[in-house]
């Protein structure tokens, strides 16, 4: 700790001069922060790869550096704010080097970096460990809800059984857009991105590869479940078509949202990310725009009939605003000299009792859209395919269309095939597993009247 601020200043350095880091720099060089700590926060050096372009550069050019050492080295420096942001495996393996260097160098680390944690989580803070210094990561998961602090700290003598919710706040903003609208994937993807909601490349988010980095940081906080990316079943919401609006809306009296989930069986811990069908009943369907709503479920506090509780926390998913709140509050809470907390994954699983249970596994009902060449007996093929599986049938959902829904079909999917010859429809399935869902699925999407690739959804139940 620099002996400023044993006199009542700490110092920051900051990685990273993007949406975010702009934010906090606003945040700390406005003097919006004066009275919200009782030491004095000085911001001391910022690495950035083009100084020139950014913001605060004018006023200030000699914080600014293109050398990450000037900041993880820095003698006086105390806290350094990791707010990088890549997809490239590289970029992040050097993220990692930097947070692990500025550990060595006696430094505490916020992050708002949920890629780096989830990809090198395990050394980073085995690395925070071993040098006895703190990590903090609030921002990474739901902008600017408080949600880690609460899982840590708050909730942490509940006895959890699931954490899951919207945690993209693209993904939601699109699918909302295609309800609310009926607007196809792609126009509501273009419009997220005129909005400033969606990246200019916005893969990440609507691959769902963002939401499950968030969901390895949820499970490794609230179950101790240490995963790498790619271990999680994971689907985007690329598939969906507003026609699945009309299924879900008109027959399901559901919705479509793109959710992380969570859940612990006797310590097998079964998670994905994928759009699911949620009922309006349920609070999540009531969720639009780019909003995140995270919902935890816990026993410990339940009545002595072995009641569920159940926690919800809403707000501003991303942005560089809600974001930056975030990584201050972290932040204040080092620089007032607050330790532990939620410095890592704290749950069941640092003594290996837990594990992450095999997609295959995944059990939930299911929801099975197909486009078909009209023809006899295709419900019969199909329903004998999914029965040699062992998967029983609910229900068979079939709307009328217009033949300018049809038309638009057609266009969609770039189909050869008139108005008149194309099908949609819905078959709902009970309880299934996703390897049974895959092996059928793989069959059934050979055959001939088949135009378009069958979506399948997973079903909301608590
Ligand atoms: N934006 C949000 O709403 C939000 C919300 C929660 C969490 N986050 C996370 O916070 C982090 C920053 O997000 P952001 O929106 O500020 O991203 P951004 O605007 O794209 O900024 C990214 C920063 O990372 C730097 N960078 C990228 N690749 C690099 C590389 N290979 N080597 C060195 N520096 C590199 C950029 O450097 P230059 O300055 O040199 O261009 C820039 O300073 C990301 O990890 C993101 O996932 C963002």
């Amino acid at each position: 700790m620099s002996k400023a601020r044993d006199k009542g200043v700490v110092k920051l350095g900051m990685l990273g001069s993007g949406v975010v880091g702009e934010a906090v720099q606003d945040l700390i060089l406005s003097g919006a922060l004066k009275g919200k700590c009782s030491k004095e926060l000085e911001l001391v050096k910022v690495f950035t790869r083009s100084p020139a372009k950014k913001k605060w550069y004018a006023k200030q050019p000699s914080l600014f550096t293109t050398r990450p050492e000037e900041v993880t080295d820095h003698p006086e420096i105390d806290i350094v704010l990791e707010l990088l942001g890549s997809q490239d495996e590289a970029a992040l393996f050097s993220f990692r080097d930097h947070i692990i260097r500025a550990f060595q160098k006696g430094k505490s680390v916020v992050t708002s970096d949920k890629a780096v944690l989830a990809k090198c989580g395990k050394e980073i803070w085995s690395a925070a460990r071993q040098y006895g210094r703190e990590l903090r990561f609030e921002a990474c998961v739901g902008g600017g809800i408080p949600i880690i602090r609460s899982l840590a700290e708050g909730l942490s003598a509940e006895e959890p059984e699931s954490i899951y919710g919207i945690v993209n706040g693209t993904c939601n903003y699109i699918l909302s857009e295609m309800k609310k609208g009926g607007k196809s994937f792609g126009a509501a993807l273009r419009e997220a991105q005129e909005r400033g909601y969606a990246e200019t490349n916005p893969e990440a988010d609507t691959s769902g590869q963002d939401a499950e980095a968030k969901l390895i940081l949820l499970a490794g906080v609230t179950f101790g479940l240490l995963v790498e990316p790619g271990a999680i079943y994971r689907k985007g919401i690329e598939q969906i078509h507003p026609i699945d609006f009309l299924y879900a809306d008109r027959k399901g009296s559901s919705t479509i949202k793109h959710l992380a989930v969570a859940r612990n069986s006797r310590g097998r811990i079964s998670a994905f990310v994928s759009p699911v069908l949620v009922p309006y009943r349920h609070f999540s369907a009531s969720i639009d725009g780019s909003t995140n709503a995270i919902f935890f479920k816990g026993k410990r506090s339940g009545d002595a009939n072995g009641r569920d509780w159940n926690y919800v926390f809403v707000g501003p998913g991303a942005g560089g605003g809600p974001t930056a709140v975030a990584v201050m509050g972290d932040v204040l809470e080092l620089a007032q000299g607050r330790s532990g907390g939620s410095s890592g994954p704290v749950g069941p699983a640092m003594s290996g009792s837990v594990s992450l249970q095999s997609e295959k596994e995944i059990s939930a009902g299911f929801y099975l859209r197909f486009v078909v060449r009209d023809q006899t007996g295709i419900v019969a093929e199909i329903s004998q395919i999914l029965g040699g599986q062992g998967i029983h049938i609910s229900e068979v959902w079939q709307l009328h269309h217009s033949r300018d829904e049809l038309a638009g079909l057609i266009e969609h999917y770039k189909l050869s095939a008139k108005p008149s010859e194309v099908l949609p429809f819905v078959i709902t399935l009970e309880q299934a597993t996703v390897g049974q869902i895959q092996k059928a699925v793989e069959i059934i999407r050979r055959k001939n009247f088949i135009l378009v690739e069958p979506v399948w959804l997973p079903m909301w139940s608590e």
